[in-house]
């Protein structure tokens, strides 16, 4: 025992390096997208043959914590975590001991309890993912923090416009819509600025954050604008996020009528996307949504096989650590 004690502080091991997560894109480089869009790529050749399931993490141990609703995001991340042959479990507010009460951090320590090597979690409030780094030793993905950030839904969307143009740097991209109270136009913003695409957010002047463009974009609420753009990006609105008796527009009828994405608002050619889940006859005409140029059933492809990436760079993969960075509210 008095050996120990008398170890010099140089001998002891290293302390293990800290772990990488995936919560925003203001943690990431250029250079971490372009390796995760690369690894997808390869996911998504293997996802061709007939038999789908790899062997990589296998043994490993996935956990997707879902506070609020979703379909397409806890789908592709729960059959991403199982095409790579790891164990998942997938725990919903509404049915655990959320119901009863429990805080996320004491949920949180119950599920680290585990070991688990990943955790993904979407919550109402931001820095959800944060407060979890902080009290587990597991990866943690954000799937969704409030308005804040969704990094793999930007991640997807990358993906599908690379594969559409072949690139995605000098693209012009209009994203459409309710911006204030959206994670999906924060994430995606940031992560086509790092890309070199030009990026143009259309909508009513009350649902446009004062100060956005300091992400690196231009912002306007003339509908017209969407005829410069390569790639048309929708989005909901996120009436769940809005205060009670907040009038951000006079009515969804009026906010389609103006805002609403219709044919005759587009050039043909023009690229349609949409993160879903779409309020057809809102933001979007059902003939746009249902027209061979909308791309929304290939984001949910490029879902998966980017969510297989960020499992796989994360367990497996890649270089220098991601710190855990403090969240920042930009609007
Ligand atoms: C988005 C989300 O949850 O932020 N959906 C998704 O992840 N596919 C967008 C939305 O809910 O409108």
């Amino acid at each position: 025992m008095g050996e120990i004690k008398v170890m010099r502080e140089d001998l002891r091991p290293p302390a293990p390096p800290p772990k990488r997560h995936f919560i925003s894109i203001k943690d990431v480089t250029r250079d971490d997208l372009e390796r995760l869009l690369a690894t997808a790529r390869t996911f998504a050749r293997s996802m061709e043959r007939e038999v789908k399931k790899l062997p990589t993490l296998k043994g490993r141990l996935v956990i997707n914590v879902f506070y609020e609703s979703s379909t397409r995001t806890s789908s592709s991340f729960e059959l991403a975590a199982k095409r790579l042959s790891a164990d998942t479990m997938s725990i919903k507010s509404t049915g655990s001991s959320v119901d009863k009460g429990e805080s996320l951090k004491d949920t949180a320590i119950t599920l680290g309890a585990y070991d688990p090597d990943v955790i993904v979690i979407r919550h109402p409030q931001i820095g959800a993912p944060n407060l979890v780094a902080r009290v587990t030793d597991a990866h943690i993905v954000n799937a969704g923090d409030g308005k804040h950030q969704h990094p793999t839904q930007a991640l997807l969307d990358l993906y599908t416009i690379k594969e559409e143009f072949g690139r995605v740097d000098g693209l012009h991209v209009a994203i459409v819509g309710d911006v204030l109270h959206s994670r999906v136009a924060r994430s995606l913003v940031q992560a086509l600025a790092l890309m070199g695409a030009h990026v143009t957010l259309v909508g009513p002047p009350a649902l446009l954050p004062r100060g956005i463009e300091a992400m690196g974009c231009e912002t306007t609420t003339a509908i017209a604008a969407l005829g410069a753009a390569d790639v048309v990006y929708l989005l909901r609105m996120q009436r769940e996020r809005m205060e009670e008796g907040a009038n951000f527009v006079p009515s969804l009828r009026e906010y389609a009528a103006r805002w609403g994405v219709t044919a005759e608002r587009l050039r043909p050619g023009q690229k349609v996307m949409h993160p879903g889940p779409m309020n057809r006859g809102v933001e979007i005409d059902p003939r746009v949504a249902d027209h061979a140029d909308a791309l929304i059933e290939t984001q949910v492809r490029a879902g998966l096989v980017t969510r297989m990436a960020v499992l796989y760079d994360l367990l497996v993969g890649a270089p220098a650590p991601v710190p855990v960075g403090d969240p920042v509210e930009v609007a």
